[in-house]
This record gives structure tokens, C-alpha cells and sequence, in this order.
């Protein structure tokens, strides 16, 4: 009676433990993976259709991690002109996109969605959600990389007309 009872226990904390390690595998599946996204040499492409509003997406391209961060409507409407002169648009979203690298030694800023800002947690800086440097000690804004829209995706590692206007505007380097 007491082996069949542990026979039956051991039965059920085995398949809840398989259950919890399908949620695990799941939850690690989205963190590597959150977009729709296709990596090539040298270039990736995100698909931007499934992205959620102030919730930051961190992608990968040529070993950096990329931010991406689809504004809401109100996040736009209170933006200034050199908030908006970052923006990449794409089908009619505006979105940040740039290497999620701090612009003062390198550490990667955490996204605060309350605040629609980036804090970094090592010596202190901030960016907001354009990714233009709003305290010290990060001497710029986060570096936009080279990008060309298609649809709904983006390419990054290629210059499209949008990223050379932005260049011609000084926006980027
Ligand atoms: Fe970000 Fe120093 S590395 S504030």
C-alpha cells in the first residue's frame, strides 16, 4: 500500500516537474528568440509586425545586442524634434532601434517601461526612449545602426534611403 502510494507520488511530482521544464524551455525560447528574425552574414532582418508597444525587444547583429522599442502613440505625440529625427518608421509604428550598448564604457542599459527610459545600472546614466543620452556620464546617444526598411521588416548591416537621410540630417555618424 505505501509502494503503490509512492509509486503514485513519485508519478505526479514527475509530471509536474515535466511541466515546469516545458514552461522553462518556453520562456528561454522567447528570450533568445522574440522577433520573427533572420540572421545572414553580417545582416539581420526583423520582422517588426508582432512587436508590442513599449515593451523593449533585444535582438542580436554582429555580436551586439540591438534594442528595439515600438513607441505608443502618446510616447510620439510628446516627443521633440530631435526625439522624432531618430525614429524609424515602419508601417506607419514609429519605433527606436539602436545598439543597446551604453555609450560610456559599454554596459547594456536596462529599459524602465514606466518611465519609458533606459537607466544604466553601471555608473548611473540614462537615455530616453529615443536613445539621446539624458544623464551624464554617457558623452552621446545610443548609436543607431545602418538599417534599410523592406515591409514590415527591417535589415540591419544595410543602408537603405531612410538611414542615409538620417546620416545627411546628422543623426548618425
Ligand atoms: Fe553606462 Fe558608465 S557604462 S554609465
Amino acid at each position: 500500500m505505501n509502494q503503490t502510494r509512492r509509486g503514485f507520488m513519485g508519478k505526479a511530482f514527475g509530471a509536474v516537474a515535466g511541466v515546469g521544464a516545458v514552461g522553462a524551455l518556453y520562456a528561454m525560447k522567447r528570450s533568445w528568440d522574440p522577433l520573427p528574425s533572420v540572421k545572414a552574414a553580417g545582416f539581420t532582418t526583423i520582422d517588426l509586425s508582432s512587436c508590442t508597444a513599449n515593451k523593449l525587444i533585444v535582438e542580436k547583429w554582429r555580436g551586439k545586442p540591438i534594442f528595439v522599442l515600438r513607441k505608443t502613440a502618446e510616447m510620439v505625440a510628446a516627443q521633440n524634434e530631435a526625439q522624432t529625427a531618430r525614429d524609424i518608421v515602419v508601417d506607419g509604428s514609429h519605433y527606436m532601434i539602436a545598439i543597446g550598448l551604453c555609450t560610456h564604457l559599454g554596459c547594456i542599459p536596462a529599459y524602465r517601461a514606466d518611465k519609458t527610459d533606459f537607466k544604466c545600472a553601471c555608473h548611473g546614466g540614462e537615455f530616453d526612449s529615443s536613445g539621446i543620452e539624458t544623464l551624464a556620464p554617457p558623452p552621446s546617444p545610443l548609436v543607431i545602426p545602418p538599417f534599410k526598411i523592406t515591409g514590415t521588416s527591417v535589415v540591419l548591416g544595410e543602408e537603405g534611403p531612410e538611414y542615409t537621410k538620417m546620416k545627411e540630417a546628422g543623426v548618425v555618424a
